[in-house]
C-alpha cells in the first residue's frame, strides 16, 4: 500500500495543457476502440465489493452495455441472489434456468440459461432467489471454488468479455467468481467509511491468487456516485487516489438520480438516456479499460 501510495503523489500539473480530471490526472478521452474482426475469448472481469450499493450492479449493467456498444460481445453474470442484474435488464427470471442451475450441475449446457437483452451483443446469465441456497449446496462439493470457472469455460470462446455481478460478501460466492476471473474491479462509492472493508477485499484477491487463481490482476478501482461539488466526495476521492494510485481508473463516474430511474426502466442508461453525462462516463470507461487492455 505505502509503494502505491507514493505511486500516488506528484498529481498536481501536466507537461502539456491536458486539463486535468478529477482523480487529479491529465483527463483523457480515450479513443473509439477499433471493431474487433473476430471474437473471444473473453476475458472474465469480476465486479467486487462486500461493502453493499457501492455501484457494482450499475457498473456491470452499464459497462456491459457500453463495451456492447462498442462491438464487443459481452456476457454479464447476475452472480447475486438479490438478481438485480437481471431486472435491471429487464428480466425476470421464473421459470428459466438461472446460474443457480448450472453451478448445481455442471454438465448442463450453459447455452440453456443464457438470454439475449435488446441491447444487440449483450446477453445475460440470470439469478434469482435460488442462488441463496447455493452456498450450502456447494461447501461440500469437490473443488467447490472453482464451480463458476467449470461453469464459464464452454461458453468464453464466444465471447470477448464477461462481467460477473457479486453479491455483497466475500463468501464462497465471491471467491468462485475470483477463483473464474482474469482480472477484478473494484467499485468505490464516494462516501464515508468508501475505504472500510477494503483492505480485507484486498486481503481475499491476494488469497485465491496465491491459492487458487496465480493470473488474477486488479484492473482497476472505480470511483462511483462522486459529486464534485461537495468538498467531501473530492476528498474521499483524493484518500482512494493516495491508497490505490494508477490503479484509480481516471473514468469517475457522477451521482445521478438517472441511475435508479433506469433500473426502474430495464434498461441501462446507454440505452434510456444515451446524451447524459452518466451514459457517457460509462462509454469512456470502456474505452478506458480498452486502452489498458483489461478488455479486447
Ligand atoms: N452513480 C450513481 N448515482 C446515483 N445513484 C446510483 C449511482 N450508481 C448506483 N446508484 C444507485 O444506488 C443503488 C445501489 O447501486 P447498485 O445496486 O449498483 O450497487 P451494488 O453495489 O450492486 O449493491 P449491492 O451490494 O446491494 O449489490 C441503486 O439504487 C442504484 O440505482
Ligand atoms: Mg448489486
Amino acid at each position: 500500500m505505502a509503494e502505491r501510495a507514493s505511486k500516488a503523489s506528484g498529481k498536481s500539473s501536466t507537461k502539456d495543457d491536458t486539463p486535468l480530471g478529477p482523480t487529479g490526472r491529465p483527463y483523457h478521452g480515450f479513443a473509439t476502440p477499433p471493431a474487433l474482426a473476430t471474437h473471444g475469448p473473453a476475458r472474465i472481469i469480476a465486479l467486487c465489493n462486500q461493502k453493499g450499493g457501492v455501484g457494482k450492479t450499475t457498473t456491470t449493467i452499464n459497462l456491459a452495455a457500453s463495451l456492447a456498444n462498442y462491438g464487443r460481445k459481452v456476457l454479464a453474470v447476475d452472480f447475486d441472489p438479490q438478481g438485480a442484474l437481471s431486472a435491471g435488464l429487464g428480466i425476470h427470471p421464473h421459470d428459466m434456468p438461472t446460474i443457480y442451475d448450472l453451478l448445481l450441475d455442471t454438465k448442463r449446457d450453459p447455452h440453456e440459461a443464457i438470454v439475449h437483452t435488446s441491447v444487440e451483443g449483450l446477453d445475460v446469465i440470470p439469478a434469482n432467489i435460488d442462488l441463496s441456497a447455493a452456498e450450502v449446496h456447494l461447501v461440500n462439493e469437490v473443488a467447490r471454488e472453482t464451480i463458476l470457472a467449470r461453469v464459464l469455460r464452454n461458453i468464453t470462446p464466444e465471447y470477448d468479455v464477461v462481467l460477473i455481478d457479486c453479491q455483497p460478501s466475500l463468501g464462497l460466492l465471491t471467491v468462485n467468481a475470483l477463483t473464474a476471473s482474469h482480472g477484478v474491479l473494484i467499485p468505490l462509492e464516494c462516501e464515508f467509511f468508501a475505504l472500510r472493508g477494503v483492505a480485507l477485499l484486498i486481503e481475499t484477491i491476494d488469497k485465491v491468487r496465491d491459492r487458487l487463481n496465480p493470473s488474477i490482476t486488479l484492473d482497476g478501482v472505480l470511483a462511483t456516485m462522486y459529486d464534485p461539488r461537495t468538498l467531501h466526495s473530492r476528498e474521499v476521492l483524493e484518500r482512494v487516489v493516495e491508497a490505490f494510485g494508477d490503479d484509480v481508473l481516471e473514468t469517475v463516474i457522477g451521482r445521478t438520480v438517472k441511475f435508479p430511474d433506469a433500473s426502474v426502466s430495464g434498461m441501462p442508461i446507454t440505452e434510456f438516456a444515451p446524451e447524459h453525462a452518466a451514459a457517457q462516463a460509462y462509454l469512456r470507461l470502456a474505452r478506458e479499460l480498452v486502452s489498458r487492455g483489461a478488455v479486447a
